[in-house]
């Protein structure tokens, strides 16, 4: 198989994820919860995972790494944990359900209200427009780093200056950019950073996490076994310890430590150029067949490795199909979880196929799928 799909999660792993993982499935104890050798294992793994993961990111303070089951779990927690009754939050038509669900959930059960940047036919959104929708009571700005469907990317340096200015949270969905491309909270003035392990981060799923800077007060979404303070009638109010109730996937944290370490050795630049240059010929191939229509910026100067298209007027679901099961190439299709961005594109009925490059993804692997496209847009005329 032809493994297109790597914005849904990355299939192909790097070896020392499963070394990783098969090591700590017969060595780790719970973290703790114990004194005993395993559990030390255990406290002294994920301590590592956090140093790790901070640097990554460009978090200051490693306690403030906190694991979670993947960005939604993350999301999540960063919107439900600091939003409140009166704040006005701006965001974007780019957003994923894990976003859009959580804010539309507050708006209507908690009385938040909401603000959509849009965006062009592209999937572009304009920072002028964003800037203008901040108002006096805006509290947050939540906002992708880049589309899962066109794979167009939001320049959030340029959101974190805006936030930092109107002294806003600015909350980032980093789904489809961690471990893809260099990300430096502290640089970009982002407040939290939700990221998943198990896409451009080659982790395993049911590992992620959000990143907090400086003080900001999450409040925890669960509530329960912290191995410490076992008295205190609530969770304990420090981190990471506040927001990580119940025992951690520590097995699958060692998958996702051994993934960064990958990502830190092999180069996170030397992935991004790898990435870009299948993305930019895939793309250049397919651009050109009469009848198959692109979506999104492909003018930009870097991007998430995603080409999502259709072809004439078929229904993506069956394109992806005929891809999967004459061509053996796997991509995605639908709608994306992404109900705006679909609308703002016209493809609300129609969905897209998207096709998403990873590390180990090779140029014949491009040139193989443009010619499935091109055979299929061809049999639509016979
Ligand atoms: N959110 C993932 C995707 O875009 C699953 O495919």
């Amino acid at each position: 198989m032809i493994y297109l799909d790597n914005a849904a999660t990355t299939m192909h792993k790097p070896p020392c994820v499963t070394d990783a993982m098969i090591q700590a499935l017969t060595s780790l104890g719970n973290a703790s919860r114990g004194a005993h050798e395993g559990a030390l294992q255990s406290n002294r793994l994920i301590y590592r995972a956090r140093r790790t993961l901070a640097d990554f990111f460009g978090c200051p303070e490693s306690e403030k790494v906190i694991f979670t089951s993947n960005s939604t779990e993350a999301l999540n927690i960063a919107i439900q944990g600091t939003l409140r009754k009166g704040d006005h939050v701006v965001t974007t038509v780019l957003e994923h359900n894990s976003v859009l669900r959580p804010l539309y959930r507050m708006e209507q059960e908690c009385g938040i209200t909401l603000d959509f940047t849009p965006a062009d036919a592209r999937g572009c959104i304009d920072y002028e427009q964003l800037a203008h929708l901040i108002r006096k009571d805006t509290r947050a700005i939540v906002c992708t780093h880049a589309s899962n469907l066109t794979g167009n990317m939001v320049d959030i340096a340029r959101v974190g200056q805006l936030a930092k200015e109107h002294g806003l949270l600015l909350i980032v969905d980093a789904s489809q950019t961690a471990g893809a491309v260099p990300i430096d909270m502290e640089q970009m003035g982002i407040s939290i950073l939700c990221f998943t392990g198990h896409k451009s981060m080659m982790g395993p799923q049911g590992t992620g996490g959000m990143c907090i800077h400086g003080e900001i007060e999450v409040e925890p979404l669960k509530e329960g076994g912290s191995g410490v303070q076992s008295f205190l009638t609530r969770q304990p109010r420090e981190y990471p310890t506040r927001l990580e109730a119940g025992t951690l996937n520590g097995h699958g944290i060692a998958g996702l430590l051994a993934a960064a370490e990958f990502i830190n050795e092999t180069g996170i630049d030397v992935i991004h150029t790898h990435e870009m240059a299948l993305t930019r010929r895939f793309y250049e191939r397919v651009v050109h067949i009469p009848d198959v229509t692109v979506y999104g910026d492909f003018e930009a100067t870097t991007r998430s490795p995603i080409v999502a298209l259709n072809i004439g007027d078929l229904d993506s679901a069956i394109v992806a199909d005929e891809l999967a099961y004459s061509y053996g190439i796997a991509t995605r299709a639908g709608a994306h979880c992404a109900p705006l961005m679909h609308k703002a594109l016209g493809t609300g009925e129609q969905g897209a196929v998207r096709f998403s490059f990873g590390y180990f993804n090779t140029p014949d692997e491009c040139d193989e799928a443009a010619e499935a496209v091109e055979q299929i847009a061809q049999r639509m005329h016979q």
